[in-house]
């Protein structure tokens, strides 16, 4: 059966049947009958409805359909809906609506005898919609592709079964997959990650991904691949250390987005290195007080085994640089500190270019991945001295974890470089499961880093 799906912002509105002042609140959502016909109606009334909003009730309605198994088929109406947010252009209005609907019915069921939940397919009254729609959905299947990575449990997705799952993934498109493998990784350089991998049965590779659509401007995206996190030496105590198999996050926000990039062949030309290991205690493993020498000659002297996710990614930014890269952009689930200052919604983002910081929190807005600036305090070097090394991975301090953390990377960036560091310990699941966020991973980052992506080839000429 198929319904038709309005969307209501004003209750005077005349659509044949009784509208009751409740169902024009935002987000609310009611079945209605007339004459055989069904309605489903969702209230639109807002001050100003965003590109997120019209996600979040792309979310919410396929939610709400996804219920009852008569719903087979929904038609919405999209010149009502542009017609609350005229100041948007249509295609957006339509790109977030597909893409909220898809995310919106997400599962994760890889593990569970249950089917997938049926398809409610999206009907459109006019084919002018067709290149909005594909985009939709080809941004929900990027996002989906991180949830995925994320939600696989770290005896499933080990760095063996990680680098698979991308040579699969990116087989026949524009996207070139290369693997260092665990007995390799010394021999290029990328000694660090070795030494953080070898505790595990389940040894470390690194995964490098490459787009070239365009010659101008080479971009690096790092992305944390600890595919489980229980502190290595340094071990976790914590109730739900099985958190932890989350703290591939950034790789797979990396993975999403150059998926993103590479589905909607944009014109960029971006590297992707993602250190993937395993950091658990083991006889094998790290210690705290073992040195650490870098490609570039820099030592850093282990203070806790579990500050591993920067160990890794100093790793895999000396990579880029090596690789000419111009800019370099790491993401990571790196801090728990990172929510205690900026809470569950909001991921902090840092970079030693700031000006562009602000400009970094609107893509934030616009796609849903909400960053918010947070400082460098070179002044906090001081907290990660070593008396053996040349830097420590521990502070001495108890405050500013997150801060220090991007200070111990800055130690890595070349000065000529542009950097931009996204720590998002704290976003790696949504912080609320409404809308088109449901149980599980939430898919973070994939969208931002492909904005970021797109706006630094935009403005190339103004660099
Ligand atoms: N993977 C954790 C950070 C994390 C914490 C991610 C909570 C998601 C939720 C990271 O490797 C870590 O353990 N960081 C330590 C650093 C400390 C030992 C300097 C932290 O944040 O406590
Ligand atoms: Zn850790
Ligand atoms: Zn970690």
């Amino acid at each position: 059966m198929n319904t038709t799906l309005v969307p209501l912002n004003n209750s005077e509105a005349d659509m044949g049947f009784i509208i009751h002042e409740e169902m024009v609140a935002f987000g609310e959502v009611t079945h209605i009958q007339v004459a055989g016909e069904m309605y489903v109606t969702v209230g639109v009334q807002k001050a100003k409805l965003t590109t997120e909003d019209i996600r979040f009730l792309g979310g919410k309605l396929r939610q709400a359909l996804q219920k009852y198994a008569r719903y087979t088929t929904a038609t919405i109406d999209f010149g009502i809906l542009h017609s609350s947010c005229n100041y948007l252009e249509i295609d957006e209005v339509v790109t977030a609506f597909v893409e909220g609907w898809h995310l919106g019915g997400y599962a994760f069921l890889t593990y569970k005898k249950e089917q997938p939940k049926k398809e409610v397919r999206l009907q459109f009254e006019s084919a002018t919609y067709e290149v909005a729609v594909k985009q939709g959905e080809i941004r929900a299947e990027a996002v989906s592709v991180a949830r995925d990575l994320c939600n696989e449990p770290a005896n499933k997705l080990t760095p063996a079964v990680y680098v698979d799952t991308l040579q699969q993934l990116f087989h026949q498109t524009a996207v070139s997959v290369e693997i260092i493998e665990t007995d390799q990784l010394i021999a290029r350089g990328f000694e660090p990650t070795a030494i953080v991998g070898a505790g595990s049965q389940y040894p470390p590779k690194v995964a490098i991904l490459t787009l070239k659509n365009n010659d101008t401007k080479h971009i690096a995206l790092v992305g944390k691949g600890v595919t489980f996190d229980s502190g290595g030496t340094n071990v976790k105590t914590g109730s739900n250390i099985g958190e932890m198999k989350m703290d591939m996050g950034g790789s797979a926000a990396v993975v999403g987005a150059m998926k993103l990039l590479a589905d909607s062949n944009s014109p960029v030309y971006v590297t992707a290195i993602l250190p993937l290991v395993t950091n658990v205690a083991g006889k094998d493993s790290y210690l705290p007080s073992d040195v650490l020498t870098y490609r570039n000659g820099l030592t850093v002297e282990v203070g806790n085994t579990d500050a591993e996710g920067r160990l890794v990614l100093a790793d895999g930014i000396l990579y880029a640089q090596e690789m000419g890269a111009d800019t370099i952009i790491d993401i990571a689930t790196l801090t728990g500190t990172i929510g205690q200052a900026l809470g569950l919604k909001t991921a902090g983002i840092f970079s030693n270019q700031e000006d562009n910081l602000w400009s970094y929190k609107t893509l934030g807005e616009q796609t849903g991945d909400y960053v918010w600036p947070m400082p460098i305090t070179s002044d906090y070097q001081t907290y990660i001295d070593s008396n053996t090394a040349d830097v420590n991975n521990m502070s001495t301090s108890p405050f500013g974890g997150a801060i220090t953390a991007a200070v111990f990377l800055q130690n890595f960036v070349e000065e000529d470089k542009k950097w931009i560091h996204i720590d998002m310990a704290n976003t790696v699941r949504p912080w609320k499961e409404e809308g088109y966020y449901v149980t599980g991973a939430a898919g973070f980052g994939v969208r931002l880093l492909a904005e970021i992506v797109r706006s630094e080839i935009s403005c190339i000429a103004g660099r």
